[in-house]
């Protein structure tokens, strides 16, 4: 029995020594060590072993068993490997990798960060309020009366609750004269929403950037002086910027400022950008008011306010003629600005 042991271990690791591939190795675990295996027919045999000899030849089965179950191991282990290594023949790897993609900014991410480097530059920091608006941070509180075109159901989406998305940034305004006294200096971009027919320059829900400055003796020179050095920088120095006599509830007087660029090559005209004004004494009195003490009685302070769309400032910036461009999400379109 002992030598019989001794021949099924010499066999088995002959055999495993010859394996190429790994259905060989299998089938060589099951001719040894499966149900029906050579070892497994011998170890049977033990009931027949002489008690006396019991010990050794136990033994001895184990120590086989051992051998062929590690040899048919590491039979497995360097075939893998091999396979691994032929896998890896064809790959030099000492060649760079291939890069990441790597994403980029959207336009209009690009010349929003450029708009509030600039102003925060000059003095601004960046205040928010929310999209969900009241009718009176909306409207009522920036002197917009109740049968204004603005307010109509068929111009605004509103919420059965009363409540509306905001139709300007200009609520903004408002939301920061509630909490903060002045002097005040903040811009607000974010999303505005109106039920416009949308086509090449109207998109329903568009991104606007406000812009307040309360303090005393605020006058239209700064608002001029503010938004020529804005747009100068913003598009170059010889940018030309015009203040057109406009109406807003909110200021007066009220303006609309239009651009004229010189550095797109084009044969250059004038392009509307903005609303602005100074802050009517009306609203002054309505956030007054509404916080029930005297920071912002018309009579000590004064103020101007801005807003333009950022959607707007990206098509010049960029040459862009369709606005559904930058809600389409097409990577052929994207790309270029990464
Ligand atoms: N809210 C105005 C608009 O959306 C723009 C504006 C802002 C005008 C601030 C004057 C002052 O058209």
């Amino acid at each position: 029995m002992l030598e019989e042991l001794e021949v099924i271990k010499t066999d088995a690791l002959t055999a495993i020594g010859a394996i190429s591939d790994e259905s060989g190795l299998e089938e060589t675990r099951i001719g040894f060590l499966g149900k029906k295996g050579r070892l497994t027919a011998a170890s049977a045999g033990m009931r027949d072993v002489p008690k006396e000899l019991k010990k050794d030849v136990g033994q001895k089965l184990n120590e086989v068993r051992t051998a062929i179950t590690s040899a048919l191991e590491e039979k497995g282990a360097s075939l893998t490997a091999a396979r691994d290594a032929a896998a890896f023949s064809s790959i030099d790897a000492t060649l760079p990798a291939r890069p990441l993609p790597s994403g980029g900014l959207h336009p209009l991410s690009l010349v929003l960060d450029e708009a509030v480097s600039i102003l925060r530059r000059m003095g601004f920091a960046l205040a928010e309020g929310p999209e969900i608006e009241t009718e009176w941070h909306c409207f009522d509180a920036l002197n917009t009366p109740e049968d204004h075109p603005a307010r109509n159901e068929s111009d605004t989406f509103y919420f059965e609750n009363g409540k509306l998305l905001r139709t300007h940034t200009s609520s903004v305004q408002i939301r920061t004269m509630e909490k903060e006294v002045p002097p005040v200096r903040i811009i607000a971009p974010g999303s505005a929403f109106r039920r416009d027919e949308i086509d090449a320059t109207h998109l329903s829900a568009f991104n606007q950037l406000e812009g307040l400055y309360v303090d005393e003796k605020v006058t239209l020179a700064d608002l001029k002086g503010t938004l020529e050095y804005f747009f100068r920088e913003l598009f170059g120095s010889k940018t030309e910027v015009r203040f057109r006599p406009h109406f807003f509830p909110f200021t007066e007087p009220s303006f609309e400022v239009d651009l004229k660029l010189h550095a797109t090559g084009k044969a250059a005209k004038w392009i509307e950008i903005a609303g602005c004004g100074i802050v009517d004494p009306a609203v002054f009195t309505e956030v007054t008011t509404k916080r029930g003490d005297a920071a912002y009685d018309p009579s000590g302070i004064s103020g101007f306010a801005f807003g333009m769309g950022i959607d707007r400032l990206a098509m010049i910036m960029y040459g862009i003629p369709d606005l559904r461009l930058l809600i389409e999400n097409d990577v052929r379109f994207l790309r270029q600005f990464a």
